[in-house]
């Protein structure tokens, strides 16, 4: 690895909702990782568009994503922060990617599946081949690491065959081109820490996921401490104490959940949570995970809130974003033309 640069990308999608998964598997983790890394953190509305979006909505979303970024701790002077669609290497790159992924790896993906549902004729060209962009996404910084949620783990595994595919067809090219290792990284997936999956409130089984027709399943980063303390109050469990220990979580996932998101938002750890609420009743729990939510989801809402009442502080951030992160992609993508062999000035 000692080839390339350290450098953190990851990415969300403007699809609106943004929930308690969003941040706790995600958005916390970019925060984290600022001190350690150059960051690159992207609002992909690209990916946003493989299944329909109204356009004023959209526009509102890319928005909303960007203030959530920022109220949650990002700093988009020392980092960069903008989205996808301003940057057209990613586009550029995505093509390149199309004509080195094979379609086996692509027909794998279980996200397509999932979001293709039954009628699978009649879901987008671009829903299928949303791995290649994410690869062209990442792969545009020659980026090392990438902090996701567990649902991306088998995206990111492709992003690694994609880049260790082109390394291999051209590898001639690039050590002529005076390359040593490759010329793309094998990304590191960064996925820990007590949320990866964030789960449901109305089913422990499922993912929390922005579209869950019930918002009951669901915490909003926008929502306000009455509706945190709603949601938290109606999650489903069962009847049980909270265990000790985490063993005494297994095959009882909303008990683990709920833990899970205790022990993430109080940086802390499942066994510390239990050390703690063992032997407690899920009203006592409930109530101390209300108050903690409130108290870390509250400010983060509040300062959202504000800062899209100003669209063009927003936009402005995302235009020098967006020329920063071309600056750092385009001698990549030219790269990646020399060594394709693609003509350009
Ligand atoms: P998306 O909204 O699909 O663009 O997801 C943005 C980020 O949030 C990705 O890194 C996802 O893996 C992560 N994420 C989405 N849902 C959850 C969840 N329920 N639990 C943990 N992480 C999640
Ligand atoms: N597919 C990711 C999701 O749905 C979003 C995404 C797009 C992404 N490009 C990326 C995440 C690059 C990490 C890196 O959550």
């Amino acid at each position: 690895m000692a080839a390339f640069q350290e450098r953190v990308f990851s990415g969300v999608q403007p699809t609106g909702n943004l929930h308690l998964g969003n941040y706790l598997g995600a958005i916390k983790r970019f925060v984290e990782l600022q001190t350690k890394y150059d960051c690159i953190y992207c609002v992909v509305d690209l990916h946003a568009i493989t299944v329909w979006q109204d356009p004023a909505e959209l526009t509102k979303n890319i928005r909303e994503v960007t203030a959530a970024f920022i109220a949650c701790g990002i700093d988009p002077t020392k980092h960069i922060v903008f989205n996808q669609s301003q940057v057209h290497e990613h586009a550029e790159l995505a093509w390149v990617f199309n004509c080195v992924a094979r379609l086996g790896w692509l027909n794998r993906m279980t996200q397509f599946k999932e979001k293709a549902g039954k009628d699978r004729e009649n879901a987008s060209v671009g829903l299928y081949a949303y791995p290649s962009l994410m690869a062209a996404d990442i792969l545009a910084y020659r980026a090392t690491h990438v902090p996701v949620g567990e649902d991306q783990k088998q995206h990111l595994e492709l992003t690694r065959d994609i880049a260790q595919k082109f390394n291999n067809d051209y590898a001639e090219r690039i050590a002529s081109l005076g390359f040593k290792d490759g010329f793309f990284p094998l990304t590191e997936p960064l996925i820990s820490g007590p949320a990866t999956r964030v789960m449901s409130f109305r089913d422990g089984t499922k993912k929390m996921s922005k579209s869950e027709p019930s918002d009951y399943s669901r915490i909003n980063l926008t929502d306000d401490a009455d509706a945190i303390a709603q949601k938290i109050r109606k999650a489903k469990t069962d009847p049980e104490p909270l265990p000790g220990e985490e063993k005494g979580l297994e095959s009882r996932p909303e008990a683990d959940n709920l833990v899970g998101i205790y022990a993430a938002l109080a940086d802390t750890t499942p066994a510390e949570v239990l050390k703690q609420f063992g032997g407690a009743q899920f009203s006592t729990f409930k109530n101390a995970l209300v108050d903690l939510s409130v108290a870390k989801l509250g400010p983060i809402g509040a300062e959202m809130k504000r800062l899209v009442q100003d669209p063009a502080h927003i936009d402005g951030i995302l235009a020098d974003g967006a020329a920063r992160a071309s600056k750092i992609a385009a001698p990549v993508i030219r790269s990646v033309k020399d060594i394709v062999g693609l003509v350009h000035s």
